[in-house]
């Protein structure tokens, strides 16, 4: 638990350790058996942090690895089929040796794509954020125009970008974080380079229980007709390899809370306070041949008219290395005013 704070002297670690409330067990239960993902065909593997979007019919979807990896299909099911590297050049960010470009999170804002993305390396707190534009998807299309200059905080980690654009042009854009969780700040216009520097940020999530958990990869999802405003995140542990598994119950799982505003506060199906009493519902964890599901994002399906929760996953029956992670997807229920995997 110290390992996180003991490097990081800040206000947010003395009030995470201070006010440290006991692990409760409530968070680890599932609230519903899930199904198993939907059938995916053609390159459905080597799929972390998935982003998908549609355009004129065909979907794209981007993913970590290879500086950002293009794939196409002309349905969520598939046939997917890689078509090359996002930044085929690699970014003029540097962050430090050994770096790599996580976590694309593609939204069109007017007649232009952006692509945030994070530069990072494992363990490292000095993460950047960066964007590139297109205005067609595919790979050779995009701009890198680097960094956006969020600012560098002890307090965060700047990787995991997501944009939401409410209806009157607002931009929410969510990041983080591994330290203290999930951050927040808006924009009038999607930022590009410099275009953040010396914002206010604000912490949306946060997990404080005495036991530090990672809270991570956040997507903000407004839907539709009931009016809220979803937050899903990430939490425990993405990556390990047998013979270093995490605990049964503390990897990767899929997490959600909500408010009547974009920019909170959210809370979770028992009222729980996101970001103060370490609210947070569970929406989908390891079942059956499922394991650490996350990396999420959400998206409205209009050919099926259904939500759709989509992320990476790996299947224990195949392995655990991260060539090996595959593409997964199922449908959102939103009936009861909370989003039930179906
Ligand atoms: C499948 O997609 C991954 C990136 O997600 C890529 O690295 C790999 O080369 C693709 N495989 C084939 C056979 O195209
Ligand atoms: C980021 O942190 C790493 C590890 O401490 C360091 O090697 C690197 O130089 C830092 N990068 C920048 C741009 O300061
Ligand atoms: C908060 O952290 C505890 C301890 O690791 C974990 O059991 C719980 O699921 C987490 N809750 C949320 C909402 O992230």
């Amino acid at each position: 638990m110290l390992t996180r704070c003991k490097s990081v002297v800040s206000a947010l670690c003395v009030i995470a350790l201070t006010h440290a409330s006991p692990i409760t067990t409530t968070h680890l239960h599932k609230r519903y058996d899930y199904p198993n993902p939907e059938p995916c065909t053609g390159n459905c593997t080597w799929i972390h942090d998935p982003s998908l979007i549609k355009k004129d019919g065909l979907w794209y979807r981007f993913s970590t690895s290879g500086n950002i990896a293009i794939a196409t299909a002309p349905a969520i099911t598939g046939p997917w089929e890689y078509r090359g590297a996002l930044l085929d050049k690699g970014t003029s960010i540097f962050v430090a040796d050994g770096q790599d470009i996580w976590a694309p999170d593609v939204t069109l804002i007017g007649d232009t794509y952006y692509a945030y993305y994070a530069v990072s390396r494992m363990g490292l707190q000095n993460s950047t954020i960066g964007v590139a534009t297109s205005t067609s998807l595919l790979p050779g299309s995009w701009t890198d125009h680097g960094s956006i200059s969020l600012p560098h905080s002890a307090d965060y980690n700047l990787i995991d970008p997501n944009v939401l654009q409410d209806a009157g042009g607002q931009i929410y854009f969510t990041f983080g974080s591994y330290w203290n969780d999930i951050f927040q700040t808006s924009f009038s216009s999607p930022p590009l380079a410099s275009a953040a520097q010396g914002v206010e940020v604000m912490n949306v999530v946060n997990n404080r229980t005495e036991r530090v958990t990672v809270v991570e990869g956040s997507f903000q999802f407004k839907h539709p007709s009931n009016g809220f405003y979803y937050i899903f995140f990430s939490v425990g542990a993405c990556c390990n390899t047998p013979p270093n598994l995490a605990p049964a119950g503390d990897e990767y799982r899929i997490m959600v809370c909500r408010s009547q505003s974009a920019t909170g506060p959210f809370t979770d199906d028992k009222g729980r306070s996101c970001v103060a009493e370490n609210g947070g519902s569970l929406v989908l964890a390891s079942h059956g041949n499922v394991y650490a599901p996350g990396g999420q994002g959400v998206v409205y399906d209009e050919s099926v008219g259904r939500v759709v929760l989509y992320y990476h996953y790996v299947r224990p029956s195949v392995g655990y290395s991260a060539e090996q992670f595959f593409f997964g997807y199922n449908y959102l229920d939103f009936g009861s005013g909370w989003p039930v995997v179906v």
